[in-house]
């Protein structure tokens, strides 16, 4: 039997940092107020697109696994910022890694396409249809933040996480998943004006996130613990018999929930929300390469997954760890930095939204903003 085991990895953290303290000079807010709410200290910011950041992983995570990019037979790109409807960012991120035969495709389930993505690419292999994927999670999220919605714009942060998988008779990698969706509950998170119909078409480039945080908490622990049991039950296992929990990281709350409902001590639950916020499709993979970093990920260990988001998706998955934790191979590859702060990088749009910040730019920034 064909199994799709995880032979590398690798994660992209943008330089920039938005605090909670700098946030609450942006919107009316505290540190303690988010931290205590949500578990967020701060959240990263890119200044290069969804694209550049999941090729950074993505070539990190082939030189930990030691595959050439010329021997990846799929690129799957998850993500809710795709910098263009057409082309997918999938055939720009496999021509920038020179992974020339590669089938290359995007995947937008919003948080959950990381583990939607896995689970499609598990089974490409499981068929036999491809030998090695590259499985991407990558968000440029800022670029939605609504400034004059406090209630939301403390919750993202940008980053990309990826894994490489490759067909193995060895029982290990993605063993069993469980995928689903809410039924009705689309409009509870959405980016309403982003989309081709015609009344989203317009010049606009500022998106903003339509948001029912109450709604969406409740349903992400009842979906998760679900497709939680699902899993469990079908490889005939307890939540004992888990070594490490990896959940998505929405909120400190919703992961303690869980891990509550499952009785698993938070020592096996893996949380890095205080540091990413919420990553949507890269939140996962950052989380689980943040566990590899530390020596948390033990070889034949059991890991459970989950994961919930925009849809409302849901999903959950059970990962059997292999005999390596340790790369074989380090890429050089790095994005040049950018010269500036945060709060110049966000300039435009806090601009957008009438956010007073003139006062935070770097004389450099000041110039440039209209
Ligand atoms: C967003 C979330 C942290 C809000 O926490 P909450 O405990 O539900 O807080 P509420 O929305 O009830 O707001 C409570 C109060 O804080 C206020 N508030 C909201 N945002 C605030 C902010 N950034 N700073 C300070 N106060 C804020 C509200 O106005 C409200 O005030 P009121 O009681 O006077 O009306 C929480 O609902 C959540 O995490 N939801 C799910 C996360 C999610 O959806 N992630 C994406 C999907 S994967």
């Amino acid at each position: 039997m064909n199994y799709a085991k995880i032979t590398g990895w690798s994660k992209y953290a943008p330089p920039l940092l938005m605090t909670n303290e700098d946030m609450a000079q942006i919107v009316d807010t505290s540190d303690e107020w988010i931290h205590s709410r949500s578990g967020i200290r701060q959240r990263h910011y890119s200044h290069v697109s969804t694209g550049e950041m999941a090729w950074l992983a993505g070539e990190r995570a082939l030189a930990c696994a030691g595959v050439a990019a010329s021997d990846v037979d799929l690129v799957v790109l998850g993500s809710t910022t795709a910098e263009e409807f057409c082309p997918n960012t999938a055939s720009l991120v496999k021509n920038k890694l020179g992974a020339t035969k590669a089938a290359a495709f995007d995947l937008n389930s919003a948080c959950t396409s990381w583990l939607y993505a896995i689970s499609v690419a598990t089974d490409m292999i499981k068929a036999g249809s491809i030998k090695k994927a590259l499985v991407i999670g990558s968000e440029r999220i800022s670029l939605v933040m609504d400034w004059s919605k406090r209630e939301s714009c403390f919750l993202f942060g940008d980053g990309a996480g990826a894994v490489v998988i490759e067909s193995t008779e060895q029982a290990a990698g993605l063993l069993y998943y469980y995928l689903s969706c809410v039924p009705d509950s689309r409009e509870c998170l959405r980016i309403p004006s982003y989309g081709l119909s015609p009344e989203h078409l317009t010049d606009d480039i500022f998106l903003s996130l339509d948001f029912e945080g109450r709604e969406i908490f409740k349903s992400a622990v009842k979906g998760m613990s679900d497709a939680i049991a699902i899993v469990l039950k079908q490889q005939g296992i307890s939540a004992d018999d888990i070594d490490l929990f990896v959940p998505h990281q929405a909120n400190i709350r919703i992961i303690q929930a869980l891990a509550n409902r499952l009785n698993c001590p938070m020592e096996k639950v893996v949380v890095c929300i205080d540091e990413y916020a919420n990553t949507s499709a890269a939140s996962i993979p950052l989380a689980l390469c943040g566990a590899l970093e530390d020596d948390r990920v033990k070889p034949g260990m059991i890991i459970l997954t989950a994961s919930f988001g925009a849809g409302l998706t849901f999903g959950a998955g059970i990962i059997k760890w292999g005999d390596r934790v340790t790369a074989l191979g380090v890429s050089e590859a790095e994005i040049p930095p950018y010269q500036g702060t945060v709060f110049d990088l966000m300039a435009d749009s806090f601009a957008y939204y009438g956010v007073d910040a003139e006062h935070l730019l770097t004389d450099g920034a000041k110039s440039e903003t209209p």
